[in-house]
């Protein structure tokens, strides 16, 4: 018999089973109200029974809200104005892309001040990975493997965007993506939905802070729901076709997490899934969110993706689209205007119920409410200039990009350079520059606000050491003509730094790659250097995975150095000389080519795992192991993993079992490593991934000295989805590693034993 950790009632389980076996979706019809929602507020009672139905269409209604345009004042004016009539009118409850203080208090004295009900306007922004003050891209900061860094990043962001009159923050990301092709990898946490869990609350946690109501918090948003990191070929707004096992042990946990965290707000995803659109799930939204999840905040649907219901072939019209989509539980319709173009008439019609309507305003107005919106609508003009890119700001950015750089390979020990480099060869399209280390979604990040690796250097190293440039070639292009130059300056250097990578517009949305190799000229050049016998330190600057085989078995030292910020520059001259030992690792995985895309290191075994023999699961022209797993990063010191103890080798329900192992820092410097707790369940009714993660922990270690670090594991770390709609975990054998990284590691195994019923 299995053993459930969560429970399940009676009623809901069958009515979810069902609505499981029916279809992933249902159509749209007058129904009944929703369940499981919060209570409305006195105002918010009072409120829905004063609006008119066009009035509470408009609190659904998102509109973008930046009109200034520096190119055509006059355009920009006459926007501006008819902005303001709709919002005096009531048609517009939330505004997109309005930045500034002073302007968002202009637009909101129209909305508190000139319309009929005085309800105030929601700002809502994309301030994912910083505000002004860029931080890493968000896949570099799940590389630190810490919560706590993560959320004081998110608080950062929060800080900074709420000076400038946000509200509302369209973050976290939490897609699960094990695609690198995917060029919104760069927003989420990579590939394992333990770890993608964690980030997923911590910045929850970050953006939302202790009290909504205060002026340095945003409400957050975890989007895209669901699976919208899991498209076919790593195309973005593809199809995701995937199994419901697969859904939800790997593409909900940081959904689920951000929930428990208590996120105000999700966002409904583009794609479709197994057939319906996200947006018009109300599996997705209501039975799963809702009901089982018990959810009480708003959800906004994605940029028109109520009206792209149609081209998705589910949806005849637009009104149609607004119709199941509002059924399917989206409470805010951003930019498509469906559901106050529409959604009247489909009230009339009884085709939804006014209620279905009633239900939605509530929750948006309570979420305006929840963050003391209508006491205090405005912002306070006088904060942003103390925040914005202060010192601290700027000095946490600094520390997260440090914390965010993976150590691949420093053979020969060429990092940290030491003190008998006077010379060196700063190469590479990336070396100076600053706009693109910002990567995607920067938000007002501005490119003069960063510290260009060379700018940074040269300051670091001081007066005794040369730094010498050159360009090499560009990012993209095919102009090799500085190569030979490139070439001529590390010949005359003590080591030779190249920085290579991608254009920050090469990932995000709707910017995928079919090839992820090194673009442009940049492999030719590496491999120029490389010949010059000079010792080669090659750093990656991108929003994901790269390809890199030829590197990777040639040049002596690799640090993935992501998209890292503002604060890149300075963050790079912490790591190359020293005074940060790298500690991250890597969140997702490095594959040796795109022919091995999708890999992921909690594959399924299949029954001919890969060996020399010829019938197995392989590749005839590459090896089937990645470049590096997840999980993996090095230190300029070493560690040294041994005596791995279970607290018992068999457990029973109910109980716990720890795991240790000592880990002893074994060289010349101190450093951080994060030990990482991974298991298999060995036998399956269904089948289990070879390995899963299931915890993480950071020791920082003297030299010589070693810290015995325990794992607590109960059942719900055993568990996994049951095909109906629990987590369960089964009784049987489960093999535990400690281990430096998905690949490696200490190992021990227990049995899980059934309860003996008397
Ligand atoms: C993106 C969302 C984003 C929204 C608003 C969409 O294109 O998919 O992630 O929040 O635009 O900018």
């Amino acid at each position: 018999m299995s053993i459930l950790f969560r429970h399940r009632t009676g009623w809901l389980s069958a009515l979810l089973t069902l609505a499981l076996l029916i279809s992933f979706g249902s159509r749209a019809q007058a129904d009944a109200p929703k369940a499981g929602q919060v209570a409305a507020s006195k105002r918010v009672k009072e409120l829905l029974s004063a609006m008119t139905l066009e009035e509470k269409l408009g609190q659904l209604t998102q509109r973008p809200g930046g009109m200034r345009s520096d190119d055509n004042p006059e355009v920009a004016r006459t926007k501006l104005e008819d902005l303001k009539t709709e919002i005096r009118e009531g048609r517009v409850g939330s505004l997109l892309g309005a930045f500034g203080a002073e302007y968002i208090n202009d637009l909101q004295r129209v909305a508190v001040e000139e319309s009929k009900h005085g309800i105030p306007l929601i700002i809502g922004n994309d301030i994912i990975h910083g505000c002004r003050t860029t931080f890493p891209i968000p896949l570099a900061e799940a590389a630190s493997w810490d919560p706590t860094l993560v959320e004081r990043s998110a608080h950062i962001a929060a800080v900074e965007a709420a000076a400038s009159g946000t509200d509302w923050t369209f973050a976290p990301m939490v897609d699960i993506c094990r695609d690198p092709r995917w060029g919104r990898v760069a927003e989420g946490s990579g590939e394992d939905p333990y770890l993608g869990a964690q980030m997923a609350a911590a910045r929850v946690r970050g953006f939302q802070g202790r009290d909504l109501r205060a002026p340095d918090s945003l409400l957050a948003c975890a989007k895209h729901f669901a699976a919208y990191g899991a498209p076919e070929a790593g195309k973005d707004y593809n199809t995701v076709d995937i199994s419901l096992a697969t859904f939800f042990e790997v593409h909900l946990p940081p959904f689920r997490a951000a929930v428990d965290a208590g996120v105000g707000t999700l966002m409904s995803a583009f794609n479709e899934i197994n057939g319906v659109p996200a947006t018009a799930n109300r599996f997705l939204m209501t039975d799963i969110l809702r009901r089982q999840w018990g959810f009480e905040g708003f959800v906004v649907s994605d940029w028109t993706a109520v009206t792209e219901l149609v081209a998705h072939g589910y949806a005849r019209d637009d009104a149609d689209a607004a119709a199941l989509a509002i059924h399917a539980g989206v409470d805010m319709d951003m930019t498509s205007q469906a559901y106050r173009t529409h959604l009247a008439k489909a009230v009339d019609e009884a085709r939804i119920d006014i209620r279905t309507i009633d239900d939605a305003v509530r929750r948006v107005l309570m979420g305006k409410e929840s963050i003391g919106l209508f006491e205090n609508p405005y912002t306070d003009t006088t904060l942003h200039d103390k925040v914005i890119l202060c010192d601290e700001h700027r000095h946490a950015a600094r520390e997260s990009a440090g914390r965010s750089m993976v150590l691949l390979k420093n053979e020969g020990a060429v990092l940290p350079l030491n003190s008998s480099v006077k010379k060196i060869a700063l190469i590479g399209p990336l070396a100076d520059n600053q706009r693109e280390l910002l990567g995607t979604w920067a938000s007002i990040g501005k490119a003069e606000d960063v510290i260009a690796i060379r700018t940074a250097l040269t300051e670091a190293v001081g007066d005794g050491v040369e730094v010498a440039y050159a360009k090499g070639c560009d990012i993209e292009g095919g102009d090799t003509s500085g190569i030979a130059g490139a070439v001529e300056v590390a010949n005359k250097s003590d080591v030779a730094i190249v920085v290579v990578g991608e254009a920050a517009g090469m990932s995000g949305e709707a910017s995928c790659r079919s090839n992820i190799d090194l673009p442009g000229h940049q492999l030719e050049l590496v491999k120029a250097i490389q010949a010059t016998g000079k010792p080669v330190v090659v750093l990656v600057a991108s929003g994901r995975p790269l390809a890199i085989p030829w590197v990777a078995e040639n040049v002596p030292a690799i640090v993935q150095i992501w998209h890292p910020g503002v604060e890149g520059g300075h963050a790079v001259a912490d790591v190359v000389l020293g005074k940060i030992n790298p500690s991250a690792k890597l969140p997702i995985t490095i594959p040796r080519n795109v022919g091995q895309v999708p890999i992921y290191y909690a594959h399924k075994s299949t029954g001919r795992p890969p060996t020399d023999q010829f019938f197995t699961s392989k590749y005839r022209d590459v090896p089937w192991t990645p470049l590096y797993p997840f999980g993996f990063g090095l230190s300029y010191t070493t560690f040294e993993y041994t005596g791995m103890t279970l607290s018992q080798s068999k457990m029973k329900p109910g109980e716990s079992i720890t795991a240790s192992a000592t880990v002893t820092n074994t060289g010349k410097v101190a450093g951080d490593e994060i030990v990482q707790l991974y298991i298999r369940d060995k036998v399956g009714s269904r089948t289990r991934p070879v390995r899963q993660l299931r915890g993480f922990k950071r020791v920082s270690l003297a030299p010589g000295e070693s810290q015995t670090v325990e794992f607590k594991l109960t059942e719900k770390d055993l568990a996994y989805w049951d095909n109906k709609f629990g987590f369960e975990a089964e009784p049987g054998e489960f093999v535990v590693w400690i281990a430096p990284n998905s690949a490696d590691g200490l190992s021990a195994e227990f049995e899980l034993i059934e309860q003996q019923r008397n």
